[in-house]
């Protein structure tokens, strides 16, 4: 019997991956590339579009060849990708117009202090759900509109189209200028601050507010949909289904019940409280976002973004040299009993939920003749621990109901060290299942459930398998005290950039 299986791409802000899933929700093969980063000037990152459509380009048929398989094993292919990231392109020609202006960039600044000042920071709040921030696609869409030579006339005239990676993809892999589908799903509409996240369609009003022309924008549609067919890289093969990668996750780890709740260790990381077909209000910093639509009604989420987690490590890596490669910090912070009172707040980009500081930058603290290379690796490990710990808390305060176990998946989950500390300073236990390429299973799970390969919700339920779990071990008093510390530490980070 042939063997059916689904496909799915993870175009993460660092990879592009193409993962095979079986009907049990099991890896079978996975291939990866990295593309490159620039770093034009201090807050800017940008990506290279067309080297990522590329990059699809080969991963898929690696991931292919890893498995033995053909584009006639694949019943659907799933996307999943690295949110907010914006791009605009000629719909003739499927030439970027320009470099693609990733999540963790900062030159909007000044678009969304304006939007403030102008007093529209209430009327955004109410309609996306979102405070306005650096952090979304839309100010980024209006920061290409007015510095793209042409981009604003060639929108208006229905030549330039806008996306972010999923919609970019998804019109390439269906034929691009040849009459590919520009298309955006859902989870991924909601981050860009010019959809109404409760008729989930695009909000003429903010589409004033930002100078958006309508033309440019993708349509909006459910995660699990036969979006077209590809004509490129798996002929033949439905697209079926696509979510911001972290939606992606809260979906690849079966969080279908309200309180449920998942955490991605990725560049960042980023937790996401599934809280049903209510859209819930934050008083604590927290995002409310669309989870994902899988059926007739929407399933909101509350999430908690932290901007630097694995970039943190990365940047440990590749700019301090400290390590060689990133699995190495586990065993340069085991070096060392306790992070000897050093701290550091990675505020690269300010800092996100659930403090939403974009005056904010890293800080190191706490340092003496004693600091070692080994404090610094702890150090670098328990910001990530505090940073969830933050979210943690705010998903606490703004639901009522104590957080009792948490869901990771991820890079980073396979840092034990980093996980028992996690658990500690949360002082609740930590799971991650067997699989824990939730982002691409999410995703995969999308396109199996719009072709029909999977019947329902319960099914991918009974696909999760707990692999590994870290029970809290700190003592109360230093968990107390370290916790405080921490905070003193994000104080000093405030207000550096004027
Ligand atoms: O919102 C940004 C997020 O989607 C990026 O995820 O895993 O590519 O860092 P990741």
């Amino acid at each position: 019997m042939t063997e059916r299986v689904v496909a799915a791409i993870d175009q993460g802000t660092t990879s592009t991956r193409c993962l095979l899933f079986n009907r049990s929700g099991r890896m079978i093969a996975v291939a990866q590339r990295e593309h490159r980063q620039y770093y034009p000037r201090p807050g800017l990152v940008e990506h290279d579009a067309a080297e990522i459509w590329r990059n699809v380009t080969r991963v898929v048929p690696a991931a292919l060849r890893n498995a033995g398989l053909t584009p006639d094993n694949i019943v659907g292919l799933g996307i999943a990708n690295q949110r907010e990231t914006t791009v605009i392109w000629n719909r003739h020609t499927g030439v970027p117009l320009a470099p693609a202006i990733t999540w963790q960039d900062t030159r909007t600044d000044g678009i969304v202090a304006r939007l403030a000042d102008d007093g529209h920071a209430a009327l955004i709040k109410d309609i996306c759900g979102l405070p306005p921030a650096t952090y979304f696609a839309g100010p980024r869409l209006r920061w290409l509109l007015d510095h793209v030579p042409g981009a604003r006339d060639g929108a208006e005239a229905g030549d330039v189209l806008f996306g972010t990676m999923e919609s970019w993809l998804i019109w390439r892999l269906t034929g691009g200028p040849d009459g590919g589908r520009h298309v955006s799903d859902v989870t991924n509409a909601s981050r860009t601050m010019l959809m109404d996240v409760r008729t989930l369609e695009w909000s003429e009003k903010l589409l004033e507010v930002l100078a958006v022309p309508r033309r440019m924008l993708p349509e909006i549609r459910p995660n699990a949909e036969v979006y077209g067919t590809c004509t490129a890289v798996l002929p033949g093969v439905p697209v079926a289904g696509a979510l911001g990668d972290q939606q992606a996750a809260l979906v690849g780890q079966a969080c279908f019940s309200p309180g449920e709740i998942k955490c991605t260790y990725g560049t960042g990381a980023f937790l996401l409280m599934n809280t049903g077909t209510r859209l819930a209000e934050s008083t604590h910093g927290l995002i409310p976002t669309v989870g994902y639509v899988l059926g007739d009604k929407p399933v909101y989420a509350l999430e908690g973004a932290i901007a630097m987690t694995g970039s943190l490590v990365q940047w440990f890596r590749d700019s301090l040299g400290m390590i060689a490669t990133a699995a190495q910090i586990e065993t340069l912070a085991s070096s060392v009993p306790d992070n000897g009172g050093c701290y550091i707040v990675p505020a690269f980009s300010g800092l996100y939920s659930p403090r939403w500081h974009p005056d904010a930058r890293g800080v190191m603290v706490g340092l003496t003749s004693f600091i070692n290379r080994g404090h610094l690796a702890r150090a670098v490990l328990e910001a990530t621990g505090w940073q969830t710990r933050e979210v943690i808390d705010a998903m606490n305060a703004d639901s009522g109901v104590p957080v009792t176990r948490l869901k990771v998946d991820g890079g980073m989950t396979a840092n034990h060290l980093l996980m028992q500390f996690v658990a500690d300073v949360l002082d609740v236990p930590v799971e991650r299942p067997l699989v824990s390429e939730a982002v691409s299973l999410g995703a995969a799970y999308a396109a199996g459930l719009a072709v029909g390969h999977w019947s329902d919700l319960e099914v991918l339920r009974a696909n999760w398998h707990r692999a590994a779990a870290w029970e809290p071990a700190m003592d109360a008093a230093l968990r107390r005290r370290e916790h405080e510390n921490w905070g003193r530490a994000v104080n000093r980070s405030y207000g550096w950039v004027q």
